[in-house]
């Protein structure tokens, strides 16, 4: 069994946020592979913070036909003193596979760009997941920037150097632990981001309260309505406090050999939803919001959190627009086909990760099977419709 305990102090965030205005700079430390991310309003305009990490003369901007359009102009005229391609990938989940990787190869080759060339990602975490493999794999590694422009890709997946692409029969079951060398995070990218996608980045910043910061939570409860209205000081403050607790997980277990797991917080469900539904259908950060809501079930159920703590968590995901109970559709068996082929099965043991308490979270095999069918049997809808009441 592995713990997450609360990583933060049991102080309050400041209402206001002190940095407003001004960029700010956290460090993942993970030795000589060490990189920054700089967190602020208007980051995209700013060489100085991408020049240290471009190590050749030619780089090459990886966007989607819907990012491209609002902000690869704009990307390209910072870069005015480089040689700069782009590769503009369809837009959507359903395209992150091996199909359109050969498309960013294709790209590189073509314009014979060599083992100095730096690889650029400019979008969600589709585009990042898929840029970061194949600078990972282009010449056998160059050199990778993260411009994550989603809220999930900014407190999430554009943190930590996991790379990689779907299969059919199980989502990012192909790829590489690649790190960037430097994240840079312009918040003000996300006043073009449709609602929807918001709520989806909820999801994981949640998370992040729910594993290790119950401060935080508190916090969130305060200012879920700000976040979604878009209010740039307390979106700025999420993110950084987000990118604070990834940082620091993934300098202590870059490769996942433990606590890094604890992350996963709903994914293990939240995956077997997306698997089964089609890729694109639930968003990745929707899928893990219901995962939460059985994962926060499967706790209650032990009696490690109370069904009050339980419906805490789901009411704030509810606050943040995400949906609470799973795909009807969906039977315990194709929960369990599915969730087999987690990445935290190991020798045949499925590993979920669950709370011991509200802000600590623990990853372990060693539960009842009782437990958790009765998890994927429960009535969620019943459930969510009580809170109600
Ligand atoms: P996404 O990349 O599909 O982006 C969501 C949508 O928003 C897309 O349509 C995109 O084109 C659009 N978009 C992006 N930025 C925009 C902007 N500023 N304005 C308007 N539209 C914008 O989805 P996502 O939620 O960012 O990322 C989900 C992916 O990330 C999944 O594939 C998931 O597996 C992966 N992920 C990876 C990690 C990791 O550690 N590597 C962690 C979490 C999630
Ligand atoms: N999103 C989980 C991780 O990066 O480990």
């Amino acid at each position: 069994m592995i713990w997450l305990y609360a990583i933060f102090s049991r102080s309050q965030m400041p209402n206001r946020y002190s940095m407003w205005g001004h960029m700010q700079t956290l460090k993942v430390e993970l030795g000589e592979r060490s990189y920054p991310i700089h967190i602020g309003e208007g980051l995209l305009d700013r060489l100085e913070l991408l020049a240290p990490h471009i190590v050749g003369r030619q780089v090459a901007i990886v966007s989607n036909a819907t990012v491209a359009p609002l902000y690869l102009e704009r990307l390209t005229r910072t870069l005015a003193g480089y040689s700069v391609i782009s590769v503009v990938l369809p837009d959507g989940e359903a395209f992150k596979n091996w199909e359109t990787l050969q498309t960013i190869f294709d790209g590189l080759l073509t314009a014979r760009h060599d083992r100095r060339t730096t690889v650029i990602a400019l979008g969600g975490g589709v585009i990042g997941d898929m840029a970061g493999f194949a600078a990972a794999c282009y010449q056998r590694g160059v050199n990778f920037i993260q411009v994550p422009t989603t809220l999930l890709s900014q407190v999430d997946s554009s943190v930590g150097g996991k790379t990689g692409i779907n299969h059919p029969l199980g989502k990012n079951m192909v790829g590489a632990f690649y790190q960037p060398n430097v994240v840079l995070i312009d918040t003000a990218t996300l006043n073009t981001l449709p609602e929807r996608e918001l709520s989806a980045g909820l999801a994981e910043v949640i998370k992040y309260g729910l594993i290790c910061d119950e401060p935080f939570l508190v916090w969130l409860e305060e200012h879920v309505d700000q976040l979604r209205g878009l209010d740039q000081v307390a979106l700025t403050a999420a993110i950084e406090r987000s990118c604070r607790a990834k940082a620091l997980v993934v300098g202590a277990d870059e490769r996942e050999t433990g606590v890094r797991a604890t992350l996963n917080l709903g994914h293990t469900f939240g995956h077997a939803i997306e698997t089964h539904m089609g890729y694109g259908v639930w968003l990745h950060g929707e899928a893990v919001a219901a995962g939460t809501v059985m994962a926060l079930e499967m706790s209650s159920r032990l009696g490690w959190i109370t069904a009050q703590e339980r419906d805490r968590g789901i009411r704030l995901l509810q606050r943040a627009g995400l949906p609470v109970v799973p795909p009807q559709e969906m039977t315990p068996e194709h929960f369990l086909e599915h969730m087999a082929v987690d990445k935290k099965v190991l020798d045949g043991r499925m590993r979920l990760v669950l709370l011991s308490r509200m802000g600590e979270a623990v990853i372990t095999d060693d539960y009842p099977k009782e437990v958790l069918q009765a998890t994927l049997a429960t009535d969620y809808r019943a459930l969510v419709d009580q809170l109600r009441g």
